[in-house]
């Protein structure tokens, strides 16, 4: 969709529809020029309280003498309380609501976002957040269908919305989700990780190098815990590395859990559900977006991105309970559940950027538990770590981004859990504090790297459409990262 921005006014403007935002104080005499010109019909859904400007809340009017021939109110709640979040959504369910119509263009009144009382306080101009919520609530994954489901938003005119916005920023960022959804979205038939190998080859250009390690060289580097996670599968695992160059000094490594489909392994999962397992990828699937849209937008900071890619399945070779697996780091895990299969990858990983990538930071990002969804739902991301700086720059960029976390303590005590009688760690640490014992788990391969783990389990898959997300593959993670990027190149957050 593209997005414009024009003088024009609402009643001028060529589009088929024009979307007014629409306050739960504002009057209907705010809008009085089309109001006479729609023969008072603003005014009469409001007087009947047919409308009245609740948040998201939408009503559509035929209109006769206006240019377009439609009106879509859109409430925006009270105008003390606009946020950013609220214009997403109402920008998601409104233009949602439009391409259900089967209409082109849209034209938005972004200048009546300005009136009044209205008390924002937003990084960017309302209008850009209307287009933000737009773009990803557009998104649909048809490449598996015959025949596309109907027709498609041409554009989007914000009216007397602000020029300098940063619309190409916009637009590959939201690319960028869209990206990660349609990869997760890839049944893991399609997915596998030589797959999502060629997916990384395809992004390498000027500033992106990939390589792509194979089994044998997985073996050679010490990845034992990696490779066993990998060996119930006829799909060879792929270690994945793409290194963006825009700035100066050490990169920020990101290492994104991709198991492209996660059974459990010989501790296999119920059948209830497991189909959705192809989303234990989407880790991976953020990091490999965030890559793409840094090297669109020249980002000015060098990040490498780390995805040791595999799938988890029970077969005759599949690594067992109660064996016991060599790290990279050289430490030894001895395996009591198969189904703990992220850890055992993102442990090696962890281990092949504190020997190879010399990061000043890492934060891997993955769905790693159930325990995460059982605690904070499909609301957000639960966020541990050893580097309080960097925590606070991720909940800045949380915050900017509603792509939110929620800080989960790493205490000692929790190392208790993960001991083995005959190994140095145990992969599983039971159901208490499974969440914690996760990133506790992953704490011992970070060594002093500062260093931050975001376990998206329970926010990367939406088993019920939100105002900008359809069902599926949510894409998180790729708008907080990138959020999180800009802020570290911004000199004054420098890590
Ligand atoms: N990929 C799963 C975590 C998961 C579960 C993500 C449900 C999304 C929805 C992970 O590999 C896993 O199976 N974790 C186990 C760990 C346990 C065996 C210690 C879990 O959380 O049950
Ligand atoms: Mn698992
Ligand atoms: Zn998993």
């Amino acid at each position: 969709m593209d997005i414009l921005i024009k003088d024009a006014a609402e009643e001028a403007v060529k589009a088929d529809i024009v979307i007014l935002p629409f306050f739960e104080d504002s009057s209907p005499e705010s809008y009085s020029t089309l109001d006479s010109l729609t023969g008072g019909m603003i005014r009469r859904v409001v007087e009947e309280k047919e409308f009245t400007g609740k948040q998201n809340q939408l009503s559509l009017l035929h209109v006769k003498n206006s240019n377009a021939g439609r009106i879509l109110l859109t409430g925006m709640g009270k105008s003390s309380s606009l946020s950013p979040e609220k214009i997403r959504q109402a920008g998601g369910k409104a233009l949602s609501y439009v391409q259900g119509l089967g209409l082109r263009d849209a034209a938005v009144a972004a200048r009546r976002f300005r009136e009044g009382s209205v008390a924002f306080t937003g990084k960017r101009s309302p209008e850009y957040y209307f287009a933000e919520g737009g773009l990803l609530a557009l998104y649909r994954f048809e490449k598996y269908r015959k025949q596309e489901n109907g027709t498609k938003i041409r554009s989007l005119i914000l009216l007397g919305g602000d020029r300098s916005l940063p619309l190409k920023q916009l637009q590959a960022t939201a690319a960028a989700v869209h990206f990660a959804r349609d990869l997760v979205n890839t049944p893991s038939n399609d997915m596998t990780p030589s797959h999502l190998g060629e997916v990384a080859k395809n992004l390498a250009g000027r500033n992106v190098r990939v390589t792509v390690l194979e089994e044998k060289e997985i073996g050679k580097k010490g990845m034992g815990a990696y490779l066993a996670v990998a060996r119930g599968s006829a799909q060879p695992p792929k270690f994945i590395i793409l290194e963006y160059k825009g700035g100066k000094g050490n990169p920020v490594v990101l290492v994104g859990k991709s198991i492209t489909f996660d059974s459990g392994g010989i501790s296999i999962k119920p059948a209830e559900g497991m189909e959705k397992m192809k989303y234990d990828m989407s880790g991976g699937a953020a990091v490999l977006a965030v890559i793409k849209a840094a090297a669109e937008l020249f980002l000015p900071v060098n990040i490498t991105a780390l995805l040791p890619a595999a799938e988890n399945l029970p077969g005759g070779t599949a690594y067992r309970p109660g064996d016991v697996v060599r790290t990279l780091s050289g430490r030894t895990v001895e395996i009591i559940s198969t189904d703990a299969e992220g850890r055992l990858a993102l442990a090696d990983a962890l281990g092949y950027a504190l020997r190879y990538c010399r990061p000043k930071a890492v934060i891997d990002i993955a769905t790693l538990t159930g325990a995460c969804s059982v605690a904070l739902g499909g609301e957000a991301i639960a966020m541990m770590g050893s580097d309080r700086r960097l925590m606070e720059l991720l909940k800045g960029a949380a915050e900017e981004t509603f792509e939110r976390v929620w800080e989960m303590p790493l205490y000692d005590e929790y190392k208790e859990y993960l001991k083995s009688d005959i190994a140095d760690l145990k992969n599983a640490g039971g159901r208490g504090g499974s969440l914690v014992t996760a990133g506790c788990f992953l704490r011992e391969f970070a060594g002093d790297t500062p260093w931050v783990h975001l376990d998206i389990a329970g926010t990367a898959w939406n088993d019920k459409e939100k105002p900008y997300a359809p069902r599926g593959a949510t894409g998180i993670g790729v708008r907080l990262l990138l959020g999180f990027l800009e802020r570290t190149s911004a000199s004054e957050h420098n890590i």
